[in-house]
């Protein structure tokens, strides 16, 4: 005799949630959001549905979630962390603070944001034909698993009043806080356009790279964009999983490999496509559009608050001020491919891109 089929083990409380909740969940490679499968969830009060992709390790997962034109989402508090991306529409987001003040801002597309940490906040849609799309990232598998009891997360009414930030957070301003090339941090609750961010040259990527990390609600979900000049691209490197890449502007595609592997795995984006490289899975970004290319990566554990060991290792060296492995080559013992050691055909399968799409090569 033994308790099997009845005995409790082998227990992952965020998938058990998930399909309590009875939304679609997408499950791919990478996905492109603007097309992902929604249904009515009671929980958020809009259409939505929960995207799973295969490196988005054990922390994160996306949802989408749709407001309807003129329509507002319920007003909801929770204790997990979001890092809440723009896709289609234009509304504006409602917060209330513990103090019982409020704040409000007004996105459109593209917009990023964090709601403080289990603030009260409503969404609106100020659009009476089209509907708000939105792509959020979110540490709640790591929250759910941590506590397996969905009522701490969605029910709980502490007050984290040290998560509220400044006025300006909310306005769209913020404060340059400044390291070094690779590790500069924009901190902010609410940027209007991801477009529009002031990015910071980034040498150690490529010539031309830039990027800016951005610290959301002082929470420890990572955000960063980067760009890429047109007719260059970024030296390949890996690191932990669950940087979910998603395209902003251009075009262009990604290859992602194992150490070992014979080929490549080849993701063409363009806005609203996503994709996580896998645990220490290798990747490489190139743009082949004429104009700049930009990506936003999000993820558990940012700069502030690395959050993991593999984090730490990522972004940050040995002594403070020296650079993470991401940016180290690997002959130095770090996780970044130079252009000089790269697979030839890397460069080959680029300039043919780049010839089709009729783009100069600056490389
Ligand atoms: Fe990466």
């Amino acid at each position: 005799m033994n308790d099997m089929g009845t005995a409790r083990y082998g227990i992952d409380a965020y998938l058990d949630w998930v399909a309590a909740e009875g939304v679609p969940v997408t499950e791919a490679i990478g996905v492109q959001l603007h097309h992902v499968r929604t249904a009515p969830w009671a929980r958020y009060g809009m259409d939505g549905g929960v995207v799973h992709l295969r490196g988005r390790g054990d922390f994160s997962n996306m949802m989408v979630l749709n407001i309807p034109p003129r329509g507002a989402r319920a007003p909801l508090r929770h204790a997990y962390e979001d890092v809440i991306y723009v896709l289609e529409g234009r509304g504006n987001t409602e917060i209330n603070l513990s103090d019982g003040r409020k704040r409000s801002f007004e996105w459109g597309e593209k917009s990023l944001f964090s709601i403080p940490l289990n603030a009260k906040h409503r969404h609106f849609n100020a659009s009476g034909q089209k509907r708000a799309r939105f792509a959020t990232t979110t540490n709640l598998p790591l929250l759910l698993n941590a506590f397996h009891n969905v009522g701490f997360i969605f029910d709980n009414d502490y007050d984290f009043v040290d998560r509220t930030g400044t006025d300006a957070f909310y306005e769209g301003q913020g404060n340059l806080i400044t390291v070094r090339q690779g590790n500069h941090m924009w901190e902010t609750n609410f940027v209007p356009s991801l477009e529009d961010i002031q990015l910071q040259a980034y040498n150690d990527r490529g010539p031309g790279s830039m990027n800016i990390k951005i610290v959301l609600a002082d929470g420890s979900m990572h955000a960063h964009v980067s760009e890429m000049k047109s007719g260059t691209y970024k030296k390949g490197h890996r690191h932990g999983a669950g940087f979910h890449v998603m395209c902003v502007l251009g075009k262009g595609y990604s290859l992602a490999w194992y150490e070992g592997d014979a080929d490549f795995t080849r993701l063409d984006w363009e806005h609203g496509f996503v994709f996580p490289p896998a645990d220490l899975q290798f990747h490489q970004h190139f743009t082949t559009s004429p104009t700049p290319a930009r990506y936003l990566a999000t993820a558990v554990g940012g700069i502030r608050y690395p959050f993991t060991a593999a984090n730490r290792r990522t972004y940050l060296g040995a002594k403070p001020g020296e650079k993470g492995a991401s940016s180290t080559s690997i002959k130095d013992g770090g996780d970044q491919i130079e252009f000089e050691d790269q697979d030839p055909r890397v460069h080959q399968l680029w300039l043919d891109e780049m010839a089709r799409a009729g783009v100069e090569p600056k490389m």
